[in-house]
């Protein structure tokens, strides 16, 4: 008898090896210290800034509350320009600041914020845009910030997916004001929960560092109404562990990338957007689109996938703007965002974390080109 097919997901979160981790915990037990800035914590920040050429960051317990905290910091209202082809917590940040999202289309081969849509959108209330360097591909830094110092406009970029990347100038995260990564279970770097904010001055990391504490400096001054957004202990471990082995998680990574470009390559119907040859990937996800020139349409691939254990997800279906919370806004009617709503109906997002074996991966290749 047939042993049982085993289920492969879209991703696994990956672990470092359980021994290392108990004399770190150990040391927590030692110490007594579980949170509020503790030892563990502060060498993850000084860690983290050199793995990844950044000058100032601060951990965060997840990536949302990292949003929500860099949109308070700089004091943003009124509109912000976003993209709707994201997770939802990216516009979820803003309605949590009691500010308007504006959905501009994006780009349909690198699924970022188009910029040459963004200035039509402006209005005398627009404060910030948003940007989402999507499956880890960099937005185009440059045409924004351009836009952004034209019209006096603060950028956030919502760098969840993009531990690690490096575009034409170095690491994606020193572009725009803020960058907030991810460090959740399902990314390429996971604390289990967790996050950060990339600063480009010690002043706003210290202002930053404030709000993630309720707003305190000191025992007994409160500046500003912050928040609980700190980083435990046991996290900042496991993000210390996971630094040893993620050159050896990014090189399987890519390989499994290219062993799914080469084998897809020629299946009609089926496109593996390319990603920017100049940059440093994190091979984070891998999407791909599926059209009408595939024997199936998206749904019935997926369907079809699920039905052989293979749980592909359609990353980001549906998109942001059609959730009952945005579609009444104006800039979500999809009349405005084509590209995004074309690439939400055609997009699944391949298997794709270390421990992803040959066999599984071939079993996933063999049910798209059957198809
Ligand atoms: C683009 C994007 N933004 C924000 C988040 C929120 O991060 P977290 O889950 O760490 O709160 C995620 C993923 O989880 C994401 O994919």
């Amino acid at each position: 008898m047939l042993a049982p097919k085993k289920n492969i997901y879209v991703t696994q979160p990956h672990l470092p090896p359980l021994e290392e981790l108990t004399p770190f915990l150990e040391q927590i037990w030692e110490n007594k210290v579980l949170t509020n800035n503790g030892p563990f914590h502060r060498q993850l920040e000084e860690e983290l800034c050199r793995h990844l050429g950044v000058k100032h960051l601060s951990l965060f317990a997840n990536g949302t509350l990292g949003l929500v905290t860099a949109l308070q910091a700089l004091r943003i209202g009124g509109e912000v320009i976003t993209t709707p082809y994201s997770f939802v917590a990216t516009a979820h940040s803003l309605l949590w600041n009691g500010i308007k999202p504006v959905f501009v289309d994006i780009d349909p081969v690198t699924f970022n914020l188009d910029p040459s849509k963004i200035e039509a959108a402006i209005t005398p209330q627009t404060s910030a845009i948003l940007p989402v360097h999507c499956y880890g591909t960099p937005c185009d830094v440059d045409a924004i910030q351009q836009i952004a110092d034209n019209y006096n406009l603060k950028v956030i970029y919502d760098a969840a997916h993009a531990f690690g990347v490096e575009c034409h100038c170095g690491s994606i995260l020193n572009h725009g004001d803020l960058s907030v990564l991810s460090f959740h279970a399902t990314k390429v770097f996971n604390t289990f929960e967790g996050g950060a904010i990339i600063s480009p001055d010690l002043k706003t990391k210290q202002h930053i560092d404030n709000l993630k504490n309720f707003g305190f400096v000191g025992e007994t001054t409160v500046v500003a109404p912050g928040i609980n957004a700190k980083m435990n202990e046991f996290s900042a471990v496991l993000g210390l562990l996971q630094l040893r082995h993620i050159d050896a998680a990014l090189l399987r990574r890519r390989e499994i990338d290219s062993i799914y470009r080469e084998e897809l390559a020629d299946v009609t119907g089926i496109t593996c957007p390319p990603r920017e040859v100049q940059m440093v990937d994190n091979y984070a996800y891998f999407p791909i689109l599926v059209d009408e020139n595939y024997s199936l349409n998206r749904d019935e691939l997926y369907i079809k996938m699920r039905g052989d254990g293979v749980f592909a997800r359609r990353y980001f279906y549906p998109l942001i703007s059609n959730f009952p919370m945005y579609r009444g806004l104006a800039s979500a009617r999809p009349d405005n965002l084509i590209n995004a709503n074309k690439a939400s109906n055609q997009i699944i997002c391949l298997p794709i974390y270390p421990l992803l074996e040959n066999s599984e991966q071939r079993r996933v290749i063999d049910l798209i080109v059957s198809g």
